[in-house]
């Protein structure tokens, strides 16, 4: 393992911070939606209804905790830290004319906290969320206007942090926008009826798309040393049998997955996005210069999420979970509580196969175990999640050690438990420290180390040699 390898977390304000009114924050999108058990889905309203709880109001504020936050984790030794920041803090409606002075102290102050650690921050500028105001007066990215506004944003804050920070993600898993039903998260989005879902999705991802290469052209006119990243939901997939068929299908269900970085790290649109979007029979509007913006934006490295894998065929019998994605149950593999199938070489295939693809360096930016923690004697006994984070730690250590692959960091998802992005719950737990808040937060929002926490900074502290 090379020696600077960039051990770390990940997390994302809209899951972690709270402080939803404090320091001139407008409010999100997240903000008018409410939590769900697992197999519901969360339902998104209108305007905030004071009888109803919303689980981003106050996440696991770290709003409030986040010296003491990122104390433990530089006691465990981070390297790095993933962290979102939140549009609607920086700019409360979105389209306002100055950015607000108070939002952009909080993150130097939390860059600075970091950097007195010498944790290297890795800041993701599109987590999940934007300002409410764009959706009710924009519609959301169905309305190309986001690209110059979500572009003003970003400037804002490479110009102002660009001194602590290095690395940039554009949009979190923008692949997501194919997948989710209700592109809510990534888009502020909801389909109207009768309108063509197809056609909204794919101008939504376009917009996207030049708005992240136009975010890298101002980013390195700002600072010629910024890397950028893209984010992708990995979907690790098997063919359920040797049937030509079902290898076909396995390789169609790659397409929406290659759609975006091919054109983040290729910078066109390939023949892979034209055959999904023949596929699709999908149209969409390219204006005259977006072309231009989308050669001249590409990325440095790709990042990518992976928890779970599935399985792809014409006779799935039985179906399986998975991160925002869904496909056939793998009889060779357990699941999480949630469903997810645990597949650690599939990390290390996935590593391999968008290696070759792409020769360019990567990035683990989320990797971790979603489940019921039971507190006892002020900690938890999560064997667990050390077994799953093992294991897959030891995948991505083969990756790079046998077959050669250039990943250059590791974030595991997420350090201090935060509520989960699909359901708003808390009692989904990722953490290595447990925090103090129930499904309604209710709780004193305490920090304790999980058994976890020593494992991982063992991990960091010998670069992976002890395991
Ligand atoms: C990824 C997201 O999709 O998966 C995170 O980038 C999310 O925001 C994570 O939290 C795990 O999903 P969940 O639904 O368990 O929180």
């Amino acid at each position: 393992m090379r020696e600077d390898f960039l051990w770390g977390g990940a997390s994302a304000a809209n899951q972690y911070e709270g402080g939803y009114q404090e320091g001139g924050r407008g409010l999100s999108i997240n903000d008018v939606e409410q939590g769900a058990s697992h197999g519901q889905s969360r339902i998104i309203h209108d305007c905030i209804d004071e009888k109803c709880y919303y689980p981003s109001h106050q996440a696991t504020d770290f709003y409030h905790h986040y010296q003491e936050d990122i104390a433990l984790l530089a006691e465990m030794g981070f390297r790095c830290y993933r962290m979102s920041i939140c549009w609607s803090r920086i700019y409360p409606h979105g389209d306002d004319e100055i950015p607000n002075e108070e939002g952009l102290q909080f993150y130097d102050r939390v860059f600075d906290e970091l950097l007195k650690y010498e944790i290297e921050p890795i800041v993701t500028l599109h987590h999940f969320e934007m300002p409410l105001a764009l959706v009710k007066k924009y519609g959301g990215w169905r309305n190309r206007k986001m690209i110059d506004l979500s572009v003003r944003y970003a400037k804002t804050v490479m110009e102002r942090y660009q001194n602590k920070v290095k690395y940039w993600i554009t949009f979190n898993e923008i692949n997501s926008l194919f997948i989710a039903e209700v592109p809510w998260h990534q888009a502020g989005i909801i389909y109207q009826e009768g309108e063509n879902k197809t056609d909204v999705m794919f101008q939504a991802a376009h917009y996207q798309l030049v708005a992240s290469a136009k975010t890298i052209i101002e980013g390195r006119k700002i600072n010629s040393q910024f890397q950028f990243g893209n984010m992708i939901l990995y979907n690790c997939c098997y063919a359920m049998t040797c049937h030509p068929l079902d290898q076909m299908m396995l390789h169609d269900k790659l397409l929406p997955i290659y759609y975006f970085s091919d054109v983040q790290i290729r910078g066109k649109y390939t023949n892979t996005c034209f055959s999904y979007q023949k596929r699709m029979n999908a149209h969409f509007d390219i204006e005259e210069g977006d072309l231009e913006i989308l050669r001249n934006g590409v990325i440095d490295f790709y990042s990518f999420s992976y928890y779970s894998s599935l399985v792809e065929g014409r006779e799935i019998e039985q179906s399986a979970d998975g991160n925002l994605l869904d496909g056939g149950k793998n009889p060779y593999l357990e699941t999480t509580q949630w469903g997810w199938q645990i597949d650690p070489l599939g990390l290390r295939i996935s590593l391999n196969l968008i290696y070759d693809r792409y020769q360019i360096p990567l990035f683990v930016s989320e990797n971790g175990l979603g489940a019921v923690d039971e507190f006892k004697n002020n900690t938890v006994y999560d064997n667990y999640r050390i077994d799953y984070l093992r294991q897959h730690i030891q995948a991505l250590i083969a990756a790079i050690e046998e077959d050669f692959i250039d990943c250059f960091g590791y974030t595991m998802w997420s350090p201090i438990d935060i509520i989960s992005a699909g359901t708003g719950e808390m009692k989904k737990r990722y953490g290595f420290v447990y925090v103090d808040y129930d499904d309604l937060g209710q709780g004193s929002g305490q920090r304790y180390k999980k058994q976890s926490f020593s494992w991982y900074q063992k991990v960091v502290q010998t670069n992976g040699k002890e395991i």
